[in-house]
């Protein structure tokens, strides 16, 4: 919730920038500690937010990371992280990451295809080590989520396919360089029908039982991330309702008593503390609109365009006008999807007025670029 003090603060600093207050991200952390249920681990997805800062906090927190590249890997020791508390997930995973990720003796490798796992055992073979591997699984459960961030469904990349299964269980059982220690799930991300994930329950339950069948049982089930934010309403819930989430795997996740539960939380932890921030430059009237330029686009935050993703968009010069006006919020670059959201009411505003862009702690100041050779974005943090 922005105040006068905010805008007073931000006068000073050159806009774009990210704007991150530390006081809620202190206190999603300590909700999210709170309701953690025992037995229950979470490692937080770097890849959400990986800005040292507000790594340093979460692992304050007592959080486990998330990687899915080397140098995500080499960012959580850097903040911290202990290598027995990081986990490494892609489809990807290039000779070299794999080989530094075996030298950090991190915790688990989730592996996503039979040759990554042929792969991995060979390189430790030449290191002549055992390295921890867990097996992500396609789970065919669908988040009910935005097409490009789902990822628990049979046509998308990620995981094992149960038509493998023999032929990794084979794997599992000949390869000497690896050592089973887990499955791993993930259906998707910003998924606020929880339903999704009582289903996902529902499908690791009978995989869960399916391998200890086969005489393999894990140490550890990882059930991934993806719960959703409220971007709408951005000040009502600041904070997601994290006891609400364990519940549904405390109600319908079955495993043997010292199977350990994983997690891979990213948005929740970090979305709502961060927003960017921006000026106006210019007012321009089109045909059935008016248009506010901003002097931040697509380049600072890519969400709207990639999957036009609503962010609540607020005039925080003008705190106190009646909403009054619609306007088209677009940014500077050379793209018509360079556009934050259309029809966005709003009070009267003028050139040099300052625009909070909310909910955009995960996935906005990670995923920036420099196309049209735009300046690096800058951070600022508040406590
Ligand atoms: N674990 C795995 C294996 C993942 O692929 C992801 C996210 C997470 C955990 C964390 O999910 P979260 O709790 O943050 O939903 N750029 C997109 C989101 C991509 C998510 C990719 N995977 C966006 O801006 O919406």
């Amino acid at each position: 919730m922005f105040n006068q003090k905010h805008t007073e603060y931000f006068k000073s600093h050159e806009t774009p920038f990210y704007f991150y207050d530390t006081q809620l991200l202190k206190e999603t952390l300590s909700a999210l500690k709170k309701s953690i249920p025992e037995n229950y681990i979470i490692h937080y997805a770097l890849k959400a937010n990986p800005h040292p800062t507000i790594l340093k906090l979460i692992k304050h927190a007592g959080l486990g990371a998330d990687c899915v590249s080397g140098n995500e890997v080499k960012r959580a020791l850097e903040c911290g992280f202990k290598n027995t508390e990081i986990v490494f997930a892609g489809v990807g995973k290039s000779d070299k990451e794999i080989n530094f990720a075996i030298d950090q003796s991190i915790f688990c490798f989730n592996v996503e295809s039979l040759q990554e796992l042929m792969v991995i055992n060979e390189l430790a073979k030449q290191k002549n080590c055992i390295t921890n591997i867990a097996i992500r699984i396609n789970p065919s459960v669908d988040a009910y989520t935005h097409k490009y961030i789902t990822t628990g469904l049979e046509e998308n990349k990620f995981g094992i396919n149960p038509h493998e299964f023999n032929n990794l269980i084979e794997l599992l059982k000949t390869l000497k360089h690896i050592k089973f220690k887990g499955l791993h799930f993930h259906i998707g991300s910003q998924i606020q029908n929880l339903s999704a994930f009582k289903e996902l329950c529902t499908r690791v339950n009978e995989i869960n039982q399916w391998f200890i069948q086969k005489e393999l049982e894990a140490e550890h089930l990882n059930l991934g991330g993806g719960l959703g934010i409220n971007y709408k309403e951005p000040d009502n819930e600041a904070i997601v309702n994290f006891e609400k989430y364990f519940f549904v795997f405390k109600t319908f996740l079955k495993h043997l008593p010292h199977q350990k539960i994983h997690f891979e939380l990213g948005r929740s932890i970090v979305a709502s503390c961060g927003s960017l921030i921006s000026r106006v430059l210019y007012l321009k009237k089109g045909i059935n609109t008016d248009f506010l330029i901003l002097d931040a686009g697509m380049t600072e935050l890519l969400r709207p365009a990639l999957y036009q993703a609503y962010h609540k968009i607020e005039n925080i010069s003008k705190l106190n006008d009646p909403i009054e006006k619609k306007y088209d919020v677009v940014g500077p670059i050379c793209e018509s999807s360079d556009c934050f959201g259309k029809s966005v009411e709003l009070p009267e505003t003028d050139r040099g007025d300052l625009i909070a862009i909310r909910s955009a702690g995960a996935y906005g100041e990670v995923m920036s670029s420099r196309y049209n050779l735009r300046d690096q974005i800058d951070s600022v943090f508040m406590d």
